[in-house]
């Protein structure tokens, strides 16, 4: 490799719900960059599932049992990562939830327990981090947003709201911790097969507008998040900070596909 900005080889990379879907394609493009990973999530028989996966990689992978909610736990998890592994490089805050329901319908403690997922945790966590990569003088973390924090979204209020504040947070992270030589960006994915679009994915009418508005005219799949995870964890960004990047084949960019008729 002769553009060794991209070489993550030493570096240690925390990846919230790192056990599978988008968090999973994320550790795997940071693992094939060489970085060690340590997942904090909270089923185990996933979390050991996913660490054997990187560790075929050739890198350290290990897991602590966690729900990003409980701020204690969290606090714990930041020193066992800082004591097993060496520090703490990476953060990407990927965790998240979702309560489909239309806004008449949707509980204020349903609302509550989104934000506290998608939003509340995250800001803890990276405060928790925060002093640890201070004094290491360098630092990379990325949260993962969603092409909904810039759209309505009728059936998932609260979950979009949480993607628009959750992005907006890492602005601001970005501004407050840049001369601590930190950059914050976000990945915005859109529409990506993993668990939490099973529903989505079997109702045809919705699958069938989902590809009409998507210039790539498929889904996306984790893998599709491996290169983004691993520029932005890399020094090859270290001049990128507080943007957000769609992972969406396209589809926010799109109000409507029409083909052109031939001449
Ligand atoms: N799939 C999409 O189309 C899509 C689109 C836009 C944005 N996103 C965002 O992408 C991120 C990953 O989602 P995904 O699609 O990959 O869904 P997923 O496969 O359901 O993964 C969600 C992950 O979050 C973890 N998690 C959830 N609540 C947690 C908690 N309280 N504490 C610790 N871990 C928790 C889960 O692990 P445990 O259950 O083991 O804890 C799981 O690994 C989410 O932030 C989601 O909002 C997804």
């Amino acid at each position: 490799m002769t553009l060794t900005k991209f070489d993550l080889r030493g570096k240690v990379a925390v990846v919230t719900g790192g056990n599978g879907g988008i968090g999973l394609g994320c550790a795997t493009g940071l693992a094939k960059a060489g970085a060690d990973i340590m997942i904090w999530a909270r089923n185990e028989a996933k979390n050991k599932a996913a660490t054997e996966l990187l560790r075929g990689l050739g890198v350290r992978a290990q897991s602590v049992a966690v729900d990003v909610t409980d701020a204690d736990a969290v606090l714990r998890a930041v020193e066992e990562t800082t004591q097993s592994l060496g520090g703490i490089d990476i953060f990407i805050a990927n965790a998240g939830t979702n309560i489909r329901k239309r806004p008449e319908v949707l509980t204020v403690p349903e609302w509550d327990q989104i934000m506290e997922v998608n939003v509340t945790s995250v800001f803890h966590a990276c405060k928790a981090i925060y002093p640890k990569m201070k004094l290491r003088g360098r630092g990379k973390i990325i949260v993962i947003g969603s092409l909904s924090g810039s759209l309505g979204f009728g059936i998932s209020p609260a979950y979009a709201a949480s993607k628009a504040a959750v992005d907006n947070l890492a602005k601001s992270l970005a501004v407050a911790w840049g001369p601590d030589n930190i950059q914050v960006n976000s990945i915005l994915p859109g529409w990506t097969i993993t668990d939490m679009t099973v529903q989505t994915r079997t109702i045809p009418s919705i699958n069938e507008q989902i590809l009409q508005r998507t210039p790539a005219g498929r889904w996306g799949t984790p893998d599709d998040y491996e290169g983004v995870a691993a520029f932005l964890a890399s020094s090859a960004s270290d001049y990128v900070t507080g943007v957000s990047i769609p992972i969406d084949g396209g589809f926010s960019n799109t109000l409507l596909i029409v083909q052109a008729p031939t001449q």
